[in-house]
């Protein structure tokens, strides 16, 4: 059987976490890269020494170079800086953009049949950036995945319930636009708008559109990471297994939902080929005034982008 090879440029918070999450579920052999000099290569010998507790034969290397991604089967993109004193959201975009740009290059030269998720924000952006430049890359933006999970679990603990018993999801942009869709959420099959007062609503709303804010309010100079590698981990695993799971992510639109030439966090299943099916469902009136926004918002970003090349 051939193992895997998952390499994952960007050893931080989501990446080593992405590793250390891929290699005890044995995905394959990891390979961890990062700008800062031997930051990976600790990285990964950590990871590598805690794996004979989960009985996990996997390899994880740290790397001297994004060269050694040659024949990847997966690329996972959580390489990104963080906004320094002065600088404006436009201006992180455009580093995050340039480093998407030079390693995009590479997938391309190394690993043009690699499935490519990317982690770094403006996630949702920086995805459709990489497939405008290159239309035959199998790429994907983690988009509101995350946000999905966190709002399956606010929804459980309000309700008391098992995390299993909850369904739901949510569209748009992984930012403050992002569209938790409370009224097609369902606890054990059942409608969980029956289940919820409109003040509950408005408030598991507003905890999942702030769930990244409130954890950076308590680490102050980090974000979380558990949750995102966590989601990381499933999406590559329904990848490799071909599993076809659902989850809400970046993708670019050609007509769906009636948006071309951006991308948008909206329902995928995931399988062997990578994104299998756009799903689409009729959005209400309300639903799809949300859906505007974010599109308006990323249609401006985009021109902006285009403006400047
Ligand atoms: N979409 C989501 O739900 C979600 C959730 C969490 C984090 N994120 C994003 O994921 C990214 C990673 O988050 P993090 O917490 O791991 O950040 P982090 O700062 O811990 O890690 C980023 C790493 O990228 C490295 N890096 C910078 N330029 C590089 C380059 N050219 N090549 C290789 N490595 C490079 C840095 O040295 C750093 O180690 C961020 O952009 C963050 O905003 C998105």
């Amino acid at each position: 059987m051939t193992v895997s090879k998952i390499f994952i440029a960007g050893a931080g918070n989501v990446g080593s976490a992405s590793a250390a999450f891929m290699s005890m579920k044995q995905l394959g052999n990891v390979y961890l890269f990062d700008i800062i000099e031997d930051f990976a290569i600790g990285q990964a010998m950590d990871i590598n020494q805690s794996l004979p507790y989960w009985n996990s034969d996997s390899k994880v290397s740290g790397c001297r170079s994004l060269d050694e991604m040659e024949g990847a089967d997966v690329v996972v993109i959580t390489a990104g800086g963080k906004r320094a004193e002065g600088m404006t959201r436009l201006d992180l975009l455009y580093q995050n953009l340039d480093i998407m740009y030079q390693i995009g290059e590479k997938v391309m030269a190394l690993a043009p049949k690699a499935f490519v998720h990317v982690t770094s924000n403006p996630v949702d952006v920086l995805a459709w950036a990489l497939k405008a430049k290159w239309p035959e890359m199998n790429v994907t933006g983690l988009g509101c995945a995350l946000d999905a999970m966190r709002f399956r679990f606010f929804l459980a603990e309000h309700l008391n319930v098992s995390r299993e018993a909850v369904g739901c999801t949510v569209i748009g942009t992984h930012d403050d636009n992002m569209i938790p869709l409370v009224a097609r959420a369902d606890v054990g099959g059942i409608p969980v708008t029956q289940h919820l007062t409109p003040a509950d609503e408005e408030r598991l709303v507003t905890l999942v559109k702030h769930g990244g804010g409130d954890i950076v309010k308590r680490l102050k100079t980090r974000s979380g990471f558990f949750a995102a590698a966590t989601k990381v981990t499933h999406i590559i695993e329904s990848y490799l297994y071909n599993k076809q799971h659902i989850f809400p992510l970046s993708v670019t639109l050609n007509g769906e939902y009636g948006y071309t030439d951006m991308a948008l966090s909206l329902p995928v299943s995931i399988g062997e080929r990578g994104v299998h099916d756009i799903f689409e469902f009729e959005l209400s009136d309300h639903e799809r005034a949300m859906l505007d926004v974010c599109a308006g918002s990323m249609r401006k970003v985009i021109s902006e982008i285009r403006a400047r090349q």
